[in-house]
């Protein structure tokens, strides 16, 4: 194993004393704090490999807006980008432009790292892509505020957090009219398909598309979920919910405007750093449920190489370090999951970050959104799907279960599956 390393760290090397400078430019995101983290990584590989250059770009925030980009970037087989940072539901519709990474030492690292996330990214038996972080929603909440108003703890259920909502919201809107109960991901993007997956697993209402390519959504427990959810709009969530991205969320509930929020992990840091407003305020736990048990919707992003990378054996090693344990752990200090088991028991990381330790189940029972029983068509099944679930909670459609059969017919007519009516 050690030998492989060695052998592609030597070719890399040679290389790069052969050609001088040469730079690697990685795709990379730019929610919270990831773009400096990147750039850290970057500058530390510069600083090792002297004639190598790494240069990070910045890519929009929201999923299909970025995944737009880089559609353009493999439509024109461009090489002005050697490493992508993507999606964890990218590696069924996009596996065709990237290398297999085993080709270039992935062997060595892979053990490592969490075997359902390794099994997301094997596509044909090529591993395209080296898991970098995982994610899972999870509910934010005022710790202070429902001690306050004579809570003991968290919602268990959507009906719970409603009410809490309710009694809070009257009690501070008194002196902070901005104050509200609740805020998600629920701008019409891919992040409202992993809040509206949350929702309606939680209620008995599967995953949209089942294992056995039976599109399942058209089904009352779903409905039902969503129609409670349109009740939120106005009234525990404000109307500025339904363009809401991560950061819009963030933003609301970092400033101390809001009990409640559904986010990834990565915004426990942030909202613990000495400029939040909720500082030390608040607390992380699983998000609520319906008739079901609690969802937490499956998220993540991993590093792959570009197949019209001019040097794909150096970009694979720029992808390699960055994903490497020191790197995954200075991330996870800023509570970004890590997708290496082993750092979930570090005692610094679990200081920093104590809810990785005991929401450790969250993280490893996720729910998958349906990108691999639905590649190469996900993006367009997800597209479909959070349309539709815009359209019932921002109350364009009064008739949930018929928008949902619509649903289950335009998803059809894209992927060839069949739908099951209830
Ligand atoms: C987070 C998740 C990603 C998801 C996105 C939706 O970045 O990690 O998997 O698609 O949010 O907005």
């Amino acid at each position: 194993m050690k030998k492989v390393l060695l052998t592609v760290l030597l070719v890399a090397l040679l290389s790069v004393a052969l050609f001088a400078e040469k730079t690697i430019t990685v795709a990379a995101g730019a929610v919270g704090i990831e773009l400096e983290l990147a750039r850290q990584a970057a500058a530390e590989f510069e600083a090792l490999f002297p004639g190598v250059k790494v240069n990070v770009l910045d890519t929009p925030d929201m999923v299909q807006d970025r995944l737009g980009l880089y559609l353009q970037f493999f439509e024109a087989q461009s090489d002005r980008v050697d490493v992508y940072q993507v999606d964890v539901i990218w590696p069924g519709d996009l596996a065709q432009h990237f290398v297999d990474l085993y080709e270039y030492g992935a062997n060595d690292y892979v053990p490592n790292h969490f075997p359902a996330i390794v099994e997301n990214n094997t596509v044909d038996g090529r591993l395209v892509a080296i898991p970098w972080f995982t994610d899972a929603g999870v509910l934010y909440y005022r710790q202070d505020l429902l001690e306050k108003y004579g809570f003991d703890g968290p919602p268990e259920t959507w009906d719970e957090l409603e009410e809490m909502a309710h009694v809070v919201m009257a009690g501070e809107k008194k002196n902070n009219p901005d104050f509200w109960g609740f805020v998600f991901q629920g701008n019409a993007y891919e992040g409202l398909t992993c809040d509206a997956l949350e929702w309606i697993a939680s209620n008995n209402g599967g995953t949209i598309v089942n294992r056995d390519q039976e599109i399942t959504i058209a089904n009352q427990n779903a409905a039902e979920i969503l129609e409670q959810v349109a009740g939120w709009i106005g009234d525990i969530c404000p109307e500025g919910v339904l363009a809401m991205d991560e950061e819009g969320a963030r933003k609301v509930w970092q400033a101390g405007n809001a009990l409640f929020m559904r986010n990834w992990p990565y915004a426990y840091a942030l909202g613990n750093a000495d400029d939040s407003a909720i500082k030390g305020k608040f607390d992380v736990a699983v998000l609520p449920h319906g008739k079901g048990e609690s969802a937490a919707t499956l998220g993540g992003w991993q590093l792959a190489v570009s197949k019209y990378s001019k040097d794909p054996a150096l970009a694979a090693q720029v992808a390699f370090f960055m994903a490497n344990y020191d790197h995954q752990k200075a991330r996870a200090m800023e509570s970004y999951n890590p997708t290496i088991k082993t750092l979930y028991q570090d005692p610094e990381v679990l200081e920093a970050v104590p809810f990785f330790g005991s929401l450790y189940d969250v993280f490893t029972n996720a729910v998958a959104r349906p990108s691999t029983a639905s590649a190469p068509n996900y993006n367009e099944v997800s597209t479909l799907f959070f349309k539709a679930v815009h359209q019932i909670i921002s109350g364009q459609s009064n008739d949930a279960l018929a928008t949902l059969e619509e649903l289950a017919l335009d998803i059809a007519a894209v992927t060839g599956f069949e739908p099951v009516f209830e």
